[in-house]
């Protein structure tokens, strides 16, 4: 008697041969992305180039990436140039890319580059690792592409590909171990550069998380998840709790000229030394705002509540803005350690994500409410 077949495999061939990253390569040599900080065909990169990119590339999409890497290349030209740079352009020249502590750590690192070696990027992982801000990733894909040597940099999409590719069964984040070792042993000896570039193409274009195009793969044959047609399924995750909410009111103070009122925040912390809208201190209480918020305000004025919030997800909880708004005289005088600045000057401030949306909502919100009354 025929036993049924399983729907998901009913058009699947069974996986055969081992992964070789021959097959990957052949498929790069014709479908590599054109990217601005990649060399052509056959070249190296610049490791300033590399490392620019990947701090850059950590958490941030490629197409959001592109302009910022073009505007720094130009502003800083080489390691050197970025190192002597004041924090402060740095920050702002980083704001909307998110994850500030990647643009300190960029700085910090540049300036390691040139104290420790001479402004020339150290080309084996052990060194790389050494410097500020330079994790495990970054230093296997700076010591792959810009040195050419098998090193193996494993990123979320490469976790995907690799854990496909074999039906790693282990969750993440337990799994990473074996998904290195994995890697590892896949990575071309005669084109490791190349080979990790691959990788990190295949994860973006092929083998996506939603919908993988196994038809145009080269790794269908030996992968164990396509033969399944379980690719959904991997990588395993394990539950994460939910992100904590917090809540706090930001002040917006906009005098008769369009100019806001803003502050720099405290030099250590999160967004350290970024510049934002006074705001309350952001109540760690489930969803509640602060008692008393009046208390906050950086001036007495008209507040208004606008309808409508501000929603940021940080790396460890979520923060909702409520903004309260007062039109000012043009002659107000700015309190201590703050500064009426014109949107025109916008982008000399560093302003985070977070502030340029409160900005936006602020700005955008005429529809004025009158702000709840409180104890
Ligand atoms: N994602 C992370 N690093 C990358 C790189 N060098 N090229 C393309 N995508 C990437």
């Amino acid at each position: 008697m025929l036993s049924p077949i399983p729907p998901s495999a009913s058009f699947s061939a069974p996986a055969t041969g081992a992964p070789d990253s021959a097959d990957l390569l052949a498929w790069y040599d014709i479908h590599r992305r054109t990217l601005p900080w990649r060399a052509p065909p056959g070249h190296r990169a610049d490791p300033y180039h590399v490392f620019l990119s990947e701090i850059m590339l950590q958490q941030t999409t490629v197409k959001a990436v592109i302009p910022y890497f073009g505007a720094f290349l130009h502003r800083w030209p080489s390691v050197a140039h970025l190192a002597a740079a004041p924090l402060e352009n740095v920050l702002s020249a980083w704001a909307g890319l998110g994850y500030y502590a990647r643009a300190r750590n960029l700085h910090k690192c540049a300036q390691a580059v040139v104290e420790r070696h001479g402004g020339l990027f150290p080309a084996d992982e052990a060194s790389l690792l050494a410097l500020p801000g330079i994790g495990p990733y970054t230093a296997a894909a700076i010591s792959a592409i810009a040195f050419d040597l098998p090193s193996s940099p494993v990123d979320g999409n490469i976790e995907r590909v690799i854990t496909r590719l074999h039906a790693v069964e282990e969750a993440l984040p337990k799994a990473k171990p074996t998904i290195r070792t994995l890697a590892a042993a896949l990575t071309s000896h005669a084109r490791p550069g190349d080979h990790a570039q691959a990788m990190m193409d295949l994860g973006a274009t092929i083998c996506t998380p939603k919908s993988p195009a196994c038809a145009l793969c080269p790794f269908a044959p030996p992968c164990q998840a396509r033969a399944a047609g379980t690719m959904q399924r991997y990588p395993l995750k394990v539950k994460k709790a939910p992100k904590p909410e917090r809540a706090a009111i930001a002040f917006l103070a906009m005098r008769e000229d369009g100019a806001v009122l803003l502050r720099t925040r405290p030099k250590k912390g999160l967004l350290a030394h970024m510049t934002e809208v006074p705001a309350t201190p952001w109540s760690a209480a489930e969803g509640s705002i602060p008692e008393a918020p009046e208390a906050f305000a950086p001036l007495p004025a008209q507040w208004r509540a606008l309808p409508g919030m501000v929603r940021h997800v940080f790396t460890h909880f979520a923060l909702e803005f409520t903004v309260w708004r007062a039109e000012l005289p043009q002659s107000t005088i700015a309190p201590q350690d703050m500064r009426f600045v014109l949107p025109r000057d916008f982008d000399s401030e560093a302003l985070p994500s977070l502030m340029r949306k409160v900005l936006a909502h602020g700005r955008a919100g005429a529809q004025l409410t009158d702000a709840p009354r409180r104890g």
